[in-house]
């Protein structure tokens, strides 16, 4: 996706702890919009191919929760991982990582992804559809800074992992700021 672009509108469908739920699990479905998450701030998000997944689970989404605090302050107000998984996996990915100050957001139908042209195959992994890995600072709602791993494809027989990695988008915004100071 182009940078200036605004992020397509869609509905997540996610799963929020709620006491006043009857029995063991008290969950229930809350709808959130692309306006809900990206609306009126700039935000950090990143998108990989599959909750639990080794590169994922070892060093994309850890990495991005151990330097949040160094997003901050590059002004960033939120970080958010999608993936096209549904919300129950995505909060027991959440949980099992102890996550507590990364999003998650559920794309279970891979609408966002599919929209923003990063839907691909994986059935070579038995995955199906799933999002080819990127990260984009998005600005209410409008990407200002875009990283895609190389080579977008269906059936990808590697997983390229550098571009959307934490270290290096700090690394670029950190630049970019240098680069714009008066
Ligand atoms: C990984 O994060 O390591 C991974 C992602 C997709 C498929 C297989 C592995």
């Amino acid at each position: 996706m182009a940078t200036n672009k605004r992020l397509p509108f869609v509905t997540f469908r996610t799963r929020v702890r709620d006491e006043t739920v009857d029995g063991t699990n008290p969950y229930r479905w809350e709808d959130k919009t692309t306006d809900d998450y990206f609306g009126s701030k700039r935000v950090m998000l990143f998108s990989l191919p599959g909750a639990f997944t080794p590169t994922c689970s070892t060093y994309q989404l850890p990495d991005f929760e151990k330097l949040y605090d160094e997003f901050e302050k590059q002004g960033i107000e939120a970080v958010y991982c999608l993936s096209v998984n549904d919300a129950f996996v995505m909060n027991a990915w959440g949980k099992a990582l102890k996550l507590e100050k990364v999003k998650l957001i559920p794309d279970g139908s891979g609408e966002f992804t599919r929209k923003m042209g990063m839907l691909v195959a994986k059935d070579n992994l038995g995955f199906g559809m799933r999002s080819w890995r990127y990260a984009a600072v998005v600005n209410d709602g409008v990407v200002e800074h875009w990283f895609e791993e190389e080579g977008l494809s269906d059936n990808c027989a590697s997983d390229p992992y550098g571009v959307s990695s934490p270290q290096n988008i700090l690394e670029a915004l950190k630049c970019l700021r240098v680069a714009s100071a008066p």
